[in-house]
């Protein structure tokens, strides 16, 4: 495993690699990904196995102009409408496959159906071009654990698995994309994100009740226990219990460290998982406390991410 800048020698290496069928972690605006080329079985057999990733649970396909949709995806006026809204963006949707999809059966996991993304990051739109293929990328992480906002994150949690990590510094957003499900008539939020449902609603109208059924997921990879670190993990909390680090959000005094000191959740997404990765440190305490975040804006991502890390590991 190598780390390089986000120059356009590092970006030129990275495609070489993509193309010979490598694995290229990469920075995006919500979280670093773990690139494969898409219409390669077996580059994406390799992301499944770096990850630990079970086989069932289906990769995005990140592209860089919107007219590779056409080889990919049944698009409509829906996706259409999105796309030109919220494109390139923290905005994943999910369409059924096309009969000439290009994209590796093994992305879809079994599902006759493609998750689409456009990156809204220099880099990673221009290592897309680049390489000139459609990327499957999972957030650059082992499965189970804490998404990557760094770089160097990506190297701790997936050394020696990935060929080359091209360092594009912190991202911007800090959380993973929203996942709209638009292969069914009713259009449903299946990962809330920065994207948020309102906006969403108000460019394709109401959309279905979340489906966000623990024991039915539609999207395989929303199993309860998520996005966790090793450590307990305890919600709502004013004051942190002997042996425990707080995480604080506004005035929290006493925090270990702060989200956000003025209250903001944007802020605070950006922050959220490089600070539950500091705190993550048995040998220091033995649980996280997490001060209430406020459930408006992104802040409901924030709190979706918060509930699966606190959740009972399976
Ligand atoms: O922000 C992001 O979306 C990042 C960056 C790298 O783009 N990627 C990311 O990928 O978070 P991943 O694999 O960690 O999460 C993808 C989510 C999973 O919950 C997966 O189950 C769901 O999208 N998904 C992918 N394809 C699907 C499909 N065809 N049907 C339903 N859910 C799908
Ligand atoms: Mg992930």
């Amino acid at each position: 495993m190598k780390i390089v800048d986000a120059s356009s020698a590092g970006i030129a290496e990275g495609a070489r690699l993509l193309r010979e069928g490598g694995l290229v972690a990469f920075p995006t605006e919500t979280v670093y990904g773990l690139g494969g080329d898409a219409t390669n079985g077996k580059a994406v057999a390799r992301i499944f196995a770096a990850k630990g990733r079970p086989s069932f649970n289906p990769l995005i396909v990140h592209v860089a102009e919107l007219d590779w949709i056409a080889d990919l995806a049944q698009s409509d006026e829906r996706f259409t409408a999105l796309a030109k809204t919220f494109w390139p963006g923290p905005l994943t949707m999910i369409l059924r496959r096309c009969a000439s999809c290009k994209a590796s059966e093994l992305v879809s996991a079994g599902l006759d159906t493609i998750a689409l993304r456009m990156p809204d990051h220099d880099v990673a739109r221009s290592l897309l071009r680049a390489v000139d293929r459609p990327l499957a990328a999972p957030s650059a992480n082992a499965s189970g654990t804490i998404s990557p906002t760094h770089a160097q994150h990506v190297a701790d949690s997936l050394g020696d698995k990935v060929d080359l990590i091209i360092d594009g510094g912190p991202c911007r957003v800090g959380l993973e994309s929203t996942v709209l499900d638009l292969s069914e008539r009713h259009a449903a939020v299946l990962r809330p994100g920065a994207v948020t449902a309102e906006e969403i609603a108000a460019v394709i109208g109401t959309l279905a009740a979340a489906a966000d059924n623990p024991a039915a997921p539609r999207s395989p990879g929303q199993l309860a226990s998520h996005y966790a670190p090793s450590l307990p993990v305890r919600l709502n909390a004013t004051a942190a219990l002997p042996d425990e680090a707080l995480l604080g959000f506004g005035y929290s005094p006493g925090a270990t460290l702060n989200l956000s000191a003025r209250g903001d959740v944007i802020e605070a997404a950006a922050k959220l998982f490089a600070m539950l990765r500091a705190l993550d440190a048995p040998a220091k305490h033995k649980g996280i406390a997490v001060a209430p975040v406020p459930m408006a804006g992104i802040g409901l991502a924030i709190n979706d991410r918060l509930r699966r890390a606190a959740a009972p590991k399976g």
